[in-house]
């Protein structure tokens, strides 16, 4: 039993992280033509703590919103509150986890959720999303883009990265104590407006850049690095993502998708995760 509650606090803990009304507004301002007469669902916010709650509702006139919806989860019982711009409702539900049957029916009203998700149930979340063809406006942490299935879902270009990126954010937590924590970026299905930098600065030097050990790529260690005119396979840095021009560059895959040791090495030593891509013209 003892036991039992702490690892259900660890897990707690991990995940109790709400995001502050500043870090939604930096974000979701370059958004606000999309939520016209919009269905938003956040499934992951209490409507009485979350400030994306209070943001939407705050805004809904302004915005023309359809309707706001908020579920959270409360494993001995629930409730989902709903607002169409005149009165609210709420209806009690069993434990409001995002992957419930009843969650799942306020999921296919909605036209975009938009949240901060579990931190450790990241990629479950993220699939639910995908599966039932969401819009969506999700925010993370870089690394999250590290496991298997989401860089494959990134590659395919099922969401983009938003334009906050990698960012060190202060969070509230349960604790009344706030706490930032780097690698904070969102994640997204809608439009973004085109924001590609130019990053081709320096030309490439034979002397200056090295091959790993146990990948045929060069080895780039920041954006800037990146040799205009080198044509074989590079490893950058995974905040390259944020960066990248698919008319531009290739993604020939992540370092663990690419080799059976999961990171390169570069004379012996073992490097963070790497991105290999190569110039397409
Ligand atoms: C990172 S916090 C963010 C909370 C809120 N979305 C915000 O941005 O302030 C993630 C929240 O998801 C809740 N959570 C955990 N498991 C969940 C589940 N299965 N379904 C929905 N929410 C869950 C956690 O209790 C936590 O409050």
């Amino acid at each position: 039993m003892k036991n039992q509650k702490l690892t259900q606090a660890k897990i707690n803990a991990y995940d109790e992280f709400y995001t502050q009304r500043k870090t939604i507004e930096k974000e979701l301002k370059y958004y606000t033509e999309q939520f016209r007469n919009k269905v938003i669902y956040l499934n992951c916010d209490n409507p009485l703590k979350s400030k994306f709650w209070q943001y939407f509702y705050d805004n809904f006139h302004n915005f023309k919103l359809k309707e706001l919806i908020s579920s959270h989860y409360c494993e001995n019982g629930s409730f989902s509150m709903s607002y169409d711009g005149d009165f609210e409702k709420v209806k009690s539900l069993k434990n409001g986890s995002f992957n419930d049957i009843e969650c799942f029916e306020l999921l296919e009203r909605a036209d975009i959720v938009i949240t901060n998700p579990p931190f450790s149930k990241f990629r479950e979340f993220l699939r639910v999303l995908l599966v039932m063809n969401k819009d969506f406006l999700i925010l993370g942490q870089v690394n999250m883009l590290s496991t298997k299935e989401t860089f494959k879902h990134y590659k395919m270009g099922l969401f983009k990265l938003g334009y906050n990126f990698n960012l060190n954010t202060p969070f509230d937590t349960p604790f009344k104590k706030e706490v930032a924590m780097g690698g904070i970026c969102w994640m997204t299905t809608l439009k973004m407006q085109e924001d590609i930098k130019e990053i081709n600065f320096i030309e490439y030097d034979e002397q200056r850049y090295r091959k790993y050990d146990n990948y045929d790529a060069i080895n780039i260690n920041s954006i800037r690095e990146i040799p205009k005119d080198y044509k074989g396979k590079m490893g950058v840095p995974i905040t390259y993502l944020k960066y990248h021009n698919p008319r531009e560059y290739k993604i020939v895959g992540a370092d663990f998708e690419l080799i059976d040791e999961h990171r390169f090495i570069l004379d012996g030593k073992r490097m963070y995760m790497r991105v290999v891509i190569e110039k397409i013209c």
